[in-house]
């Protein structure tokens, strides 16, 4: 799968999208991103958002809250300034153009890492998770929501046609929530604790995992 929505493919959609992104993406995305900022404040403290994109999300948050963001693209990142800049969202800390794969952050950082519609788009998704994972406190969740792939059926045969034309406009509908599992089942210290379906029609599905605090790690080394 690596190589078929590399960084230049993904830098130039982007920098398309970035003027129309909120008009067009913000209200087909606004439910799913909702959902998965509602499950971040649940958890609170420092969030990061990777692929942040325009700042849409800001308004989902509040003073309970600290927010960085980070972006591959500068003109995504662009809007989301312009957005920190209206000062109503003064619990926004810090947004930055980074790559999600080389995140420039210490170990345990963030209390939760949220990524809205973006897991499915980068081109090496698990090494993304891992840096997710790595950036996480223990006992902090990870927070996807996504389009995740139809296994069976008709909707699989639809989705299979679209991915062949899909990449040119970034995006990457062949992905089954099974990769996201594998990724937790052979990462370690990782566990899914929720998958649901999200609004609209249940088209999106938000994935919660949680880093197990080192105490769990040793006691279930133990048991096992
Ligand atoms: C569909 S948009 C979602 C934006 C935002 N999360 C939202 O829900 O409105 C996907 C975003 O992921 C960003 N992205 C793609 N690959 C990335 C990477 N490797 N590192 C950081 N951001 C990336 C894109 O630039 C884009 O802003």
């Amino acid at each position: 799968m690596a190589g078929d929505l590399d960084r230049e493919t993904m830098e130039r959609a982007y920098a398309r999208w970035a003027p129309i992104y909120d008009a067009v993406c913000g209200p087909v995305f606004e439910k799913g991103r909702r959902a998965a900022a509602q499950a971040a404040r649940q958890v609170g403290g420092r969030i990061l958002e990777v692929g942040v994109g325009t700042g849409l999300s800001f308004s989902d948050y509040d003073a309970t809250t600290e927010i960085t963001g980070i972006d591959l693209s500068e003109p995504m990142i662009a809007r989301a300034r312009e957005r920190m800049a209206s000062g109503s969202y003064p619990f926004v800390r810090d947004v930055r153009v980074m790559d999600a794969h080389d995140l420039e952050f210490s170990d345990a950082t963030f209390d939760c890492v949220v990524a809205q519609f973006v897991i499915t788009l980068v081109e090496r998704p698990e090494r993304v998770l891992d840096e997710c994972a790595r950036v996480l406190r223990p006992g902090g969740e990870i927070i996807l929501v996504n389009h995740l792939y139809s296994e069976r059926g008709v909707a699989a045969a639809i989705e299979r046609w679209f991915s062949k034309h899909a990449h040119t406009f970034g995006l990457r509908p062949e992905f089954p929530f099974a990769r996201l599992e594998a990724w937790s089942r052979d990462h370690g210290g990782i566990q899914v604790i929720e998958r649901r379906r999200v609004a609209p029609l249940g088209v999106y599905t938000l994935v919660r995992f949680r880093k197990e605090a080192a105490a769990e790690i040793s006691s279930a080394r133990a048991a096992g």
